[in-house]
């Protein structure tokens, strides 16, 4: 057990540093069996903290110590305490110079986080607490100094030496060694630091900023991967102007590089001026990346990049304040996706996510607030909940500013804190200077956590042409917040006519003629009356997703397929597709409990059928949103809205109904599939993009046929196809779609795939989690196999997140089995992964902890497991957090 094991630090803790750090100079000499680390810091006592007695304490962790000097005299052992997390020397006077040397060992450090080596490169991760793996220093945010980094390495290996910053001054060493000086011109806090060394090839480019400053652009890269960078520099460039034009933000050093690599324990990191991004997020051609991981590439390339204003400039006070620039980054980059492509389809996939995984951690042991209170480990909390519904916290503050008035809250807000380190209030703070609008409620949703509940119930007044919409708000308790007090809620309404008109909306006799208005919730309960409505409308609820709820209506069969088909709003639209397909699906799940046969509404196929139809005769129609609006609730969604949730039953019935509705439109399905094949060459663009998604969607339910003539045509697609997306998909609708007659295809292209894409590490990942989260039951034995595949290695995360986090996240019936086996397989896993790789450990622990949401024989096996875990010796601090408070009443 460790000793930090189980202390938990507090937001309301928070004290300024005693010490600063004005500058740091670092030597880093890399050697194939050890690192020695030599920095000089330049300390002073902190003003601002009146703590003049205070013993300086720097954080360190796995570092050797083999010499400190202070005001350059060397510290004799006895004038400092070092234990296994911190380096303390009392006595320090008002201004000094420190300087310490460590040997660390990158070689071994199979965290990922600090200095480690992924294939034969270094590289480093240093948010959220990495850096004090490489140096003592005071690690954390509120500490921001200039950095000049000097690394040392062995030429022939390590051609390429990056820091942050501008090149100082690079030349040869002895022995076969050279050196590179880098210095950022920016103060920094050390979770931005970074360094790379390695064989790199780069791609190289320009931009040229609004105020003419040319600035070079660079991925670097392995050889290997050289043919993969021109996408990420061209959504590089994109993302530069955007933020220029939507933001009044320029980029502000000479130089911006990124660099690929293959370890990675996250997607992508905003260091400055020098970004480290997993190759998977970062690399792609047509030939072997999918229509989805190159739209994750733009975002992903540009929330980094964004990271340079809202994250870097201006940054976090203290690790609570996270989604300062989590929620607003993710924010800026869901706003560039959505007007690079389709906004509507934009929305409605992050909602999609967002209610499956953001509101099931929200309803789990770990739900915390968008600016949580507590935390043991905090790289457990770059979660979900920070990023995503942070993100939503943003976008309701800019919805209810405007336009306008949220770029001057922005404005203001990256000028008044440029430099500095800050909080989630000092944002709020900027949002009501310039508006005047009155945040003070609104603030719950920082404060609280919890998905609030909204229940609408309608009445219409024929005589006095009234409509009374009124709304309950409540939010169930989360650990540690029982009670909850009412939210500020943002409620966009539209109201239709039967002919799909929007009605002018008045809520009294002076009020505008506005056909759409956001409806101020407050209460517990309101009442929302329009005036002047001729006939009983249905109402249009939530438009855009204004909130991050979850809504009930007592909405007919009848009237969600009319807002189906005639609502303006993406994802209103989208919305009453699920929800009919919800109630079909929940009706056939009782059905079955019954024992009766399972029957699907009609009303359900009329309405699928009529988004077939508009694919194949609207011209105008948006074939992206309509794939959508093919695609039922997924079985996690399901899950996440029942307690407890029939694991066989959703899979069963939703299985079903797909089978049920690819038989009945069989020959719409396969009109659309034929009108969306191309043979124009491959292009990342919204139209081609919308076609082949709609031509996989359709080609999904044709393999429910179990046609044979449908398996050659997928073989067709798959042998014929010039893109990962169209191979991929025919892959996938086999695999997904096991029956007898279909086998042998299946297995050949499986192997046959895997034998052409063995050489391509990103497309055997693809090929990996293809085959783990095929919801098949029964498929643990595949899943071990491919563990023991040659392609596996569980030192590498996103090999671990392609057969485990796929088998246990997305394969539900799989990961369920009765017998318990799922659970124990994950349990074993993160056992190992706790000694090599805890954040990774801990993040695929996740679905076990979900133990409450399924029947009382499956939670005891789950429990069984997580008590398994947490009698390990050695847990880490991350799986300790995880597992004890998944455990905890
Ligand atoms: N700041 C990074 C981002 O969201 C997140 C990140 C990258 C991270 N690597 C990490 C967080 C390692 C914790 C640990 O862009
Ligand atoms: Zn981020």
């Amino acid at each position: 057990m460790k000793e930090s094991q189980g202390k938990t630090v507090y937001l309301r803790d928070y004290r300024v540093p005693d010490f600063l750090i004005d500058d740091t100079q670092l030597i880093v000499e890399l050697f194939e069996t050890q690192t020695l680390v030599s920095a000089r810091l330049k300390m002073r006592r902190n003003p601002a903290a009146q703590t003049p007695q205070a013993p300086l304490v720097l954080s360190g962790r796995a570092l050797e110590l083999l010499e400190v000097k202070l005001a350059g005299k060397v510290l004799a052992g006895s004038d400092y305490q070092v234990d296994a997390e911190q380096l303390t020397i009392a006595g320090v006077p008002a201004s000094f110079m420190l300087e310490c040397r460590t040997r660390i060992k990158p070689q071994e450090n199979t965290s990922l986080e600090g200095l480690y080596k992924s294939r034969v490169m270094f590289c480093t991760q240093c948010e959220a607490e990495g850096f004090r793996k490489i140096t003592y220093y005071l690690d954390r945010p509120d500490v921001l100094s200039s950095f000049t980094t000097r690394i040392e390495a062995e030429k022939l290996r390590y051609p390429v030496l990056l820091s942050n910053g501008n090149l100082l001054a690079s030349g040869e060493l002895g022995g076969g060694r050279h050196f590179a000086t880098w210095q950022d011109p920016f103060k920094k806090p050390c979770y931005l630091f970074a360094l790379v060394a390695g064989d790199l090839e780069n791609i190289s480019d320009s931009f040229t900023t609004s105020s003419g400053r040319k600035v070079e652009l660079k991925i670097f890269v392995e050889a290997k991967d050289l043919d993969k960078c021109d996408f990420a520099m061209d959504a590089l460039k994109r993302a530069m102007r955007w933020d220029e034009q939507v933001y009044g933000r320029e980029y502000d050093l000479d130089i911006f590089m990124i660099v690929a690599v293959d370890d990675f324990n996250m997607g992508a990191m905003e260091n400055k001026g020098l970004n480290i991004f997993n190759s998977s997020c970062v690399l792609a051609k047509p030939e072997t990346s999918t229509d989805f991981s190159f739209a994750r590439i733009e975002s992903i390339v540009a929330h980094e990049y964004f990271h340079n204003w809202s994250g870097n400039r201006v940054t976090c006070r203290d690790w609570f304040q996270l989604s300062l620039k989590e929620g607003f980054t993710v924010f800026r980059d869901a706003e560039f996706s959505a007007d690079m492509g389709s906004r509507a389809v934009n929305r409605i996939e992050d909602v999609g996510m967002l209610r499956t995984v953001q509101f099931a951690e929200d309803s789990g042991p770990m739900a915390h607030s968008v600016r949580p209170e507590s935390y043991m480990e905090i790289s457990n909390f770059y979660t979900v909940t920070i990023y995503e519904k942070g993100a939503e916290v943003v976008r309701m503050i800019a919805n209810l500013l405007g336009k306008e008035l949220f770029r001057k809250g922005t404005d203001l807000y990256f000028s008044r804190f440029d430099g500095m380190a800050v909080t989630t209030e000092d944002f709020v703070q900027c949002m009501e200077t310039v508006s005047g609008i009155n945040l003070t409620q609104f603030r719950r949703w920082y404060s609280q956590a919890g998905t609030p509940e909204l229940t609408v119930s309608r009445d219409y007044d024929a005589k006095q042409r009234r409509f009374t919409l009124t709304i309950k708000q409540q939010c169930p308790p989360t650990p540690r917040q029982p009670d909850k007090e009412p939210f500020y809620i943002p409620v966009t309404v539209a109201l239709l006519d039967s002919n799909g008109q929007e009605l002018p909306l008045q809520l009294g006799a002076d009020d505008g003629q506005a056909t759409s208005k956001v409806l101020r919730l407050t209460d517990a309960e309101q009442q929302f009356t329009f005036i002047n409505i001729p006939e009983a409308p249905v109402p249009a609820l939530l438009r855009g997703f204004s909130a991050p709820v979850k809504l009930q209506c007592d909405y007919t069969r009848e009237e969600l397929s009319f807002l189906m088909s005639h609502e303006r709003d993406g994802f209103v639209r989208w919305e009453a597709g699920q929800q009919l397909s919800l109630a079909v699906l929940n009706e056939g799940m009782q059905a079955r409990l019954a024992g009766q046969p399972v029957t699907v509404d009609p009303v359900l196929i009329t309405a699928f059928g009529s988004v077939l139809q508009a694919a194949l005769v609207d011209v105008n129609a948006d074939k992206a949103m309509l794939a959508n609006l093919l695609l039922l609730p997924p079985e996690a969604y399901l899950a996440e809205l029942a307690v407890p949730a029939d694991v066989e039953g959703i899979h069963a019935v939703r299985e079903q109904l797909r089978r049920q509705l690819a038989h009945e439109l069989a020959d719409l399905f396969a009109q659309v599939y034929h009108a969306n094949v191309s043979n124009e060459s491959y292009r990342y663009e919204a139209r081609a993009i919308a076609g082949r998604t709609l031509k996989n969607t359709a080609l999904n339910y044709l393999m429910l046929l179990e046609d044979p003539h449908w398996f050659a045509i997928a073989k067709q697609q798959y042998d014929s196809a010039t893109n990962m997306t169209d191979q991929s998909a025919a892959l996938r609708a086999l695999v997904n779609n096991p029956c007898a007659a279909n086998q042998s295809l299946r297995e050949t292209l499986v192997a046959a795939f895997y034998q052409q894409w063995q050489h391509e590490t990103l497309v055997v990942e693809q090929w990996l989690s293809l085959q783990s989260a095929a919801p098949v039951p029964g498929n643990l034995p595949a899943v071990q196999q491919l563990i023991k595949h040659e392609a596996f290695d569980l030192r590498n995360p996103n090999k671990v997140r392609s057969v485990i986090g796929a088998f246990c996240n997305s394969n539900l019936i799989g990961f369920h089995a009765g017998d318990g086996s799922g659970y124990r397989f994950l349990a074993d896993y993160v056992i190992k992964l706790n000694a090599s790789n805890p954040q990774i450990a801990s993040r695929q622990l996740t679905p076990l902890t979900r133990w409450r949401k399924y029947d009382t024989t499956r939670q005891a096996l789950m429990k069984v497991e997580l008590r398994r875990v947490m009698a390990e010796p050695k847990l880490s601090p991350d799986v300790f957090e995880i597992v004890s408070k998944s455990l905890q009443d």
